[in-house]
């Protein structure tokens, strides 16, 4: 009987350390999955409608090729040295033509315009049209850049306010 008594005591103690590890993970796992949930994931296309949806892996490698290529200027989604021109989803829709979606992007990052459409940029901003000055765009190839752009739409999405540094226009 003691014994029996004795091992209900040990499987409780048990649960009382299972318990608050089952609950904390129950917790956390919805918010990790919020994050990265399909809605996050999917982005505009274009600038007609379609919709595109990116895995999680694809946006993880994204972040990597934007901190060797891009971040140097654009770190958290602000321009250094245009703070007026961000890579925020307002600031991308507000270009002409729109950037908030992907071709918008990809077309930005082979020949970068300037921000009302009217001039190319090319001589000051990477791009692949000026990849013989700008030597790292040579090793983009045009999925890279569209990896780059779904990572630029689905920031903010993730990141909130720290992406594109809230909004500081002037
Ligand atoms: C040498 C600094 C520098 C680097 C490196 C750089 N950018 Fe830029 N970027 C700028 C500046 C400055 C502007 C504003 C240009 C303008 O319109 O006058 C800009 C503008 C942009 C815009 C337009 C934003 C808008 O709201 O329309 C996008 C998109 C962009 N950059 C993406 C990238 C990506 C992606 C990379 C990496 C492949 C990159 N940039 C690398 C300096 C840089």
């Amino acid at each position: 009987m003691a014994s029996l008594f004795a091992s209900l005591g040990r499987s409780l103690i048990k649960l009382l350390i299972v318990l608050p590890v089952i609950i904390g993970l129950s917790i956390s796992s919805p918010a990790m999955a919020a994050q990265w949930d399909a809605e996050t994931l999917t982005v505009p296309a274009g600038s007609g409608g379609q919709q595109v949806t990116f895995s999680e892996s694809e946006i993880k490698s994204a972040s990597k090729l934007f901190k060797s290529n891009c971040a140097t200027c654009h770190n958290q989604g602000v321009t250094k040295t245009n703070q007026n021109v961000g890579l925020d989803l307002e600031a991308l829709s507000l270009a002409s033509p729109a950037r908030d979606n992907v071709d918008g992007l990809v077309n930005f990052l082979k020949n970068p315009m300037s921000y009302d459409g009217e001039y190319s940029i090319a001589d000051t901003h990477p791009g692949i049209s000026s990849s013989d000055v700008y030597v790292q765009m040579r090793s983009l190839n045009d999925d890279d850049l569209r990896l780059i752009a779904g990572y630029i739409l689905t920031a903010e999405k993730v990141q909130g306010d720290q992406w594109g540094g809230g909004k500081i226009y002037f």
